[in-house]
């Protein structure tokens, strides 16, 4: 916890807070001193004989409650050995505690037509948009088909985003991650998507960059990752879970 969210109270020796006593705020207070005396304490309670400082670091209410942010995840194959779906789930295995990865079902989505939206709108289009606004981010990953976006993501891509001005992407804090087989690991589905959410108004984390080549062999057949990707898909959820906490709630 970094200081700057801490509070500091006087603590009698059984670790209660004194009536009495100030509450010392860092660079508040005569006793500026102390946080740089607390520190290595780690926010473990000091219990000492009274007339002896003791800090306790407070959460403030900004920190005390960890949220877990639900993360809709669109996964753009729709093969059921899919390496990206692997891939998915590896991730929402890696992802840590502050993350919640769903994977939302983009295959049942009919072509998107303007003629059927609207309040009459298929009940596929309404679970689709409802469950992407009932979560606080997004992360999409796919494979590229002819160097794009496959057409079931793409579909799924304009479903949530219409009807027009009640598009359920606006805001919400993303990641793109992609995987292929060939060398260049769905680069050209991976700037495409990115380039559909520049529109739509959803910032997108920029780095690490990841196009996973070669993905054939980078599972088992249970999903689980080799040794050799887990390490970055570990940083890629680790650095993106910073990035939700950072953006979510922005809109
Ligand atoms: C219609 C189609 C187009 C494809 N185009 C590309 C491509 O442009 N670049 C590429 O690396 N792989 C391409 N592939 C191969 C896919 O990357 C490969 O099938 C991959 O396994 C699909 O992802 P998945 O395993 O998650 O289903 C294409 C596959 C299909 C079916």
């Amino acid at each position: 916890m970094p200081w700057g969210h801490c509070q500091f109270f006087l603590l009698d020796p059984d670790g209660n807070r004194l009536r009495f006593a100030p509450l010392i705020e860092r660079g508040r207070s005569a006793h500026h001193r102390l946080p740089d005396f607390a520190h290595g304490m780690n926010g473990a309670i000091e219990h000492r004989p009274l007339g002896v400082v003791c800090l306790r670091p407070q959460p403030t209410r900004s920190t005390r409650m960890s949220k877990v942010y639900t993360v809709a995840v669109l996964v753009g194959s729709l093969r059921k050995a899919s390496i990206n779906r692997k891939l998915a789930l590896a991730l929402a295995d890696l992802a840590p505690e502050s993350l919640k990865l769903e994977i939302v079902e983009v295959g049942d989505l009919p072509l998107y037509d303007e003629d059927i939206d609207g309040p009459s709108a298929p009940t596929q289009y309404l679970r689709f948009r409802d469950q992407l606004k009932a979560a606080d981010a997004l992360l999409f990953v796919s494979p590229e088909y002819n160097r794009s976006i496959p057409a079931p993501l793409k579909n799924a891509i304009d479903v949530g985003s219409r009807p027009y001005g009640q598009s359920a992407f606006s805001g919400k804090p993303g990641a793109v991650i992609t995987a292929s087989p060939g060398a260049m690991g769905g680069f050209g589905s991976n700037h495409h998507i990115r380039q559909c959410m520049v529109f739509l108004d959803v910032p997108l984390m920029q780095q690490p960059e990841a196009y996973l080549g070669g993905a054939a062999t980078l599972f088992d057949e249970k999903g689980k990752p080799s040794e050799g990707v887990r390490p970055f898909l570990q940083k890629f959820i680790d650095t993106y879970a910073g990035w939700v906490e950072r953006h979510a709630g922005g809109r």
